[in-house]
């Protein structure tokens, strides 16, 4: 094979529990993960340069806010496919193509979607035929929400987000996300989070996971599920982007079952209690403070897949 394509979706937490800053700089988490259809698609090539002067691995991005994506060895599709390589024992070549759909920098994963589809896609590229086990600890090396991506579906991550259990659900969930101007900063934001909660004088002990919001995923329960969502990270995104106030608020005048920020945000995740009804309140977010686009999206769908 010359290319391979991968389709990876981005994800939206349905409970982020962060525990006490820990040593090593990370939080111990519940999170929740639900994996939803906005996909990017990472496409590996052998490269057309092979003169020893070019460089191993090269990327190249298209599609929304590209501009911010780094498009050298700081991204981190071509720092999975470095550790890829590294695990193999061989120096590897690829020319990686990233057609971006996810937003950048909103809290839906898409750094770290596009990881897990470079190890998919150059897994087969090279041949190394490693199983799903080995691609799940390069992944977890990467980036703690890269084992997710390369799952999808239900899933809920403790440790640093990494150590994944699948999580049974029942049926279709759908879902509207208002997507803000400019992104923000992951560790900006659990930083934001500490000292917010020192602030208060706050302790926020181990966390641990919601057993209405597993019972609802169970039971395919929007109502109950929308009532369940949690995010330690929101008022953290809130204090550094305050216009996420109002976006949230929009939402729920359009009626929606749930919102919450996505991850570490700023984009905005709206539970619908159909597909109509997501179509509905995405229109009406459209002139919401604070929302730059709105789009719908189902969930659950699968990780990481070869498409091409
Ligand atoms: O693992 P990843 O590189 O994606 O994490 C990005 C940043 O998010 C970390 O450097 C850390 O600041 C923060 N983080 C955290 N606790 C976690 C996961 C991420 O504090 N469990």
């Amino acid at each position: 094979m010359s290319a391979i394509t991968v389709r990876v979706p981005a994800k939206v937490n349905l409970q982020l529990a962060v525990g006490p800053l820990r040593e090593d700089g990370y939080h111990d988490l519940v999170n929740v993960f639900h994996a939803v259809s906005i996909f990017d698609e990472v496409t590996a090539a052998e490269p057309g340069d092979v003169s020893a002067a070019a460089p191993p691995l090269t990327v190249r991005i298209e599609g929304e806010s590209t501009g911010e994506v780094p498009a050298n060895d700081d991204n981190l599709a071509v720092r999975a496919a470095r550790a890829l390589a590294g695990h193999a024992g061989r120096s590897y070549r690829a020319d990686l193509l990233i057609r971006k759909s996810i937003p950048v920098a909103g809290g839906m994963a898409g750094g770290s979607a596009d990881a897990a589809a470079a190890l998919v896609a150059c897994n087969e590229l090279w041949g190394l035929g490693l199983p799903v086990e080995d691609l799940m600890e390069i992944a977890a090396d990467v980036g703690s929400d890269v084992p997710f991506a390369l799952l999808g579906g239900t899933a809920v991550g403790t440790g640093r987000g990494e150590r994944l259990s699948r999580l049974e659900t029942s049926g279709v969930f759908h879902w509207v996300f208002a997507l803000a101007d400019g992104g923000l900063s992951t560790p900006r934001v659990y930083g934001e989070c500490d000292r917010l909660r020192e602030e208060a004088g706050t302790d926020p002990g181990r966390p641990v996971a919601s057993e209405p919001l597993l019972a609802a995923l169970r039971e395919g329960d929007a109502v109950a599920l929308g009532r369940a969502l949690t995010n330690d990270l929101q008022p953290a995104a809130l204090s550094l982007r305050p216009s996420l106030a109002h976006t949230l608020h929009a939402g729920a005048e359009l009626g929606a079952l749930g919102s919450l920020v996505s991850g570490s945000g700023p984009t905005c995740a709206f539970l619908a209690a159909s597909e109509t009804h997501a179509a509905e309140i995405a229109a009406g977010l459209k002139n919401a403070e604070g929302c730059r686009a709105a789009v719908t999206a189902t969930g659950p769908v699968p990780g990481a897949v070869v498409v091409g």
